[in-house]
């Protein structure tokens, strides 16, 4: 077993590269890298991409996960159903393996991947609240246009069997449960929050989602934005471009994250968030009954019972 350190992209492959590049470039994604045949979209953090699509019939291909080493990857290429190492032939570089999950999603495990300059973020004041007046004699400023994506947040998946989803998802990636919801009685787990494990060091909530359904499909995809301005701002870009809003904006109650959810040209949902928690290794496993409504502090009805 290793530790994945961090996510790195997810793949898609979409028949019309130019649509999906003004979409995500309207999300707030600039592009790293294009060819003929794929698009290279990076976040304001240095990771070279955080979303990849090749040109074909629609599709989602997987999802990255970053090894914390080369050593670390070695040892995933040693595991049951792992290609070798090889060289990823591709902008950016790097090295990775290929394996798939038992729901049969490819994934790539991925090393030495380029990093580029960070793109600057928009610079802001403090927030003046009911309780702290700490902003005095200085106007807040913005300026309309896209969010700015920073980084790659979590993924969902609806999933065949959960357990053996989550067996996986534990055994071979170290990732570990923050939050589950289960039916009825605390035995029946419907679905895991799942967070990295970098020790004492806190990360995101979830990482990655899988909710047991008896089928398999991608749910969505999120990105992380600035802030709450930085995610209203994009709403608003977002709703000017008219494209298709599918759920927020609101604050879920597990993970706390503020969000705003948008399907891409091909009817993928992409979500932006902000101010979600934070976890470390110590952290116990907390858990929520399956109830309507259950999802959010405040914000619109959600389109499922789990969300987008
Ligand atoms: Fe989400």
């Amino acid at each position: 077993m290793i530790r994945i350190a961090d996510l790195a992209y997810v793949r898609f492959r979409a028949p019309d590269l130019d649509r999906m590049e003004a979409f995500l470039s309207d999300f707030g994604m600039v592009r790293s890298a294009r060819s003929e045949r794929a698009l290279y979209m990076r976040g304001s953090d240095p990771q070279h991409h955080l979303h990849v699509t090749e040109l074909g019939e629609p599709a989602f291909l997987g999802v990255g996960l970053e090894a914390g080493s080369a050593a670390d990857l070695a040892a995933i290429a040693r595991s049951e159903g792992a290609s070798p190492v090889e060289k990823i032939d591709e902008p950016g570089g790097g090295q990775r393996v290929c394996l798939r999950d038992p729901n049969g999603i490819g994934i790539e495990v991925v090393h030495g991947i380029e990093r580029l300059p960070t793109l600057p973020a928009p610079a802001r004041r403090e927030l003046n609240t009911g309780a702290r007046r700490l902003r005095r004699g200085e106007p807040q400023q913005f300026e309309r246009g896209p969010a700015h994506v920073k980084r790659l947040g979590h993924f969902v998946l609806l999933v065949k069997d959960f357990r053996e989803t989550e067996a996986f998802y534990h055994g071979r990636f170290g990732f570990r449960n923050s939050d589950e919801i289960f039916l009825g009685e605390r035995g029946t787990v419907l679905a895991a929050f799942m967070r990295l494990d970098r020790g004492e060091e806190y990360v995101d909530h979830h990482a990655f989602l899988a909710v047991g359904a008896g089928r398999v499909e991608l749910n969505h995809v999120s990105y992380e934005v600035q802030d709450l301005d930085d995610l209203m701002a994009g709403h608003e870009h977002l709703r000017r471009q008219a494209h298709a809003h599918h759920w927020g904006v609101g604050r879920h109650v597990l993970g706390s994250q503020i969000y705003d959810y948008w399907r891409d040209p091909f009817g993928n949902v992409l979500e932006h968030w902000t101010d979600g928690d934070l976890f470390n290794a110590k952290s116990p496993t907390g858990g929520v009954a399956l109830a309507p409504g259950a999802e959010s502090h405040w914000g619109p009805p959600a389109p499922s019972p789990f969300g987008a």
